[in-house]
């Protein structure tokens, strides 16, 4: 095993990915700290974010969305210091991102623009990828850390470009999701035997590593939860959003996201995104 620095790390919010993740750094032999706001029996974890945070030289942010981080960096805000780094993993809006990048920096502390692809099984290996936005040399000099959880890191260049990439995929995914329910609701409709109907999208150029791990979960209503319907949603209006500052018409996603609004009304919001299959379930 690779000799690792010996930062004390802090991670905030212990959701689907920020639990795997800290156990992962554990097993690595890291010093972890841990929090998140509805208290987990776990030895690492502390009653504040503050408690987390006062020790750790690298705070790294798995929250849900933009409103959590800036709640939390408010709480955390007197343990950021110089000669530390506030790494951001959640999924949030460029106009926060920006935010935390300017108060880092205000402060002297290091930031870093760092969301994700890669889901619960991902996490679990250890095999997240990266978008890393911000400057070269803190990627350099934490990398070590952010290998224990990715198999790849991406530099995308200043912080922000990571958050729109990030925002911009799950666009792909969410409308992706939304097209296999269109195609896999007409198939069964016509008692296409759902075999053949996953083979065939397989075999076909629109299959992708997305429709052979939702497909077949869809097609038997299992919605076991990687990525929440109510996160999806989250991404979908930070896309709607970053579309309407661009001046730009995204009528897909717009479709997408009122139906993912739908069911997460009618109580599907804790289930996988691949619940918007739901829409065609009676
Ligand atoms: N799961 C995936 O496949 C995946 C993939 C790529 C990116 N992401 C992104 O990574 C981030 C974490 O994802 P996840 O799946 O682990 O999410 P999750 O399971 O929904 O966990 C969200 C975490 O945020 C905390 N939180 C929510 N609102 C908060 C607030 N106002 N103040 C403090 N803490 C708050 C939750 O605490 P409580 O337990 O108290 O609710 C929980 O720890 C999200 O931004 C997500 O979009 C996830």
């Amino acid at each position: 095993m690779n000799e690792h620095p010996k930062y004390k790390v802090a991670i905030i919010g212990l959701g689907i990915i920020g639990t795997r993740c800290a156990d992962k750094l554990i097993s690595a032999g890291i010093d972890v700290t841990t929090w998140n706001r509805t208290k987990k029996d776990r030895p690492d974890s502390t009653d504040t974010a503050i408690a987390a945070t006062a020790n750790a030289q690298v705070i790294a942010f798995y929250l849900k969305d933009s409103l959590a981080c800036k709640a939390v960096f408010q709480d955390i805000r007197k343990t950021l210091l110089p000669g530390k780094i506030l790494i951001n993993h959640s999924t949030i809006d460029l106009e926060t991102t920006q935010w935390l990048e300017k108060q880092c920096k205000s402060i002297g502390c290091g930031f870093l623009d760092c969301p994700f692809t890669g889901s619960k099984i991902a996490a679990q290996n250890g095999e997240l990828v990266y978008y890393a936005g911000g400057d070269d040399n803190l990627i350099k000099q934490y990398r070590n850390i952010l290998e224990i959880t990715s198999k790849e890191i991406i530099p995308v260049g200043k912080a922000g470009n990571a958050t729109v990439i990030k925002v911009a995929t799950n666009l792909i995914s969410a409308s992706t999701v939304q097209a296999l329910s269109e195609s896999l609701a007409i198939a069964k409709a016509n008692n296409i035997p759902t075999e053949s109907f996953i083979a065939a999208v397989s075999g076909n150029a629109c299959g992708s590593a997305l429709a052979a791990m939702k497909l077949p979960t869809m097609a038997s209503g299992e919605y076991d939860t990687h990525f929440s319907l109510d996160n999806m949603l989250k991404d979908a209006n930070y896309a709607i959003q970053l579309a309407k500052s661009a001046e730009l018409k995204t009528p897909g996603i717009q479709t997408t996201a009122n139906v993912m609004k739908q069911l997460c009304e009618k109580g599907a919001e804790q289930l996988d995104y691949s619940a918007l299959f739901k829409q065609f379930e009676n």
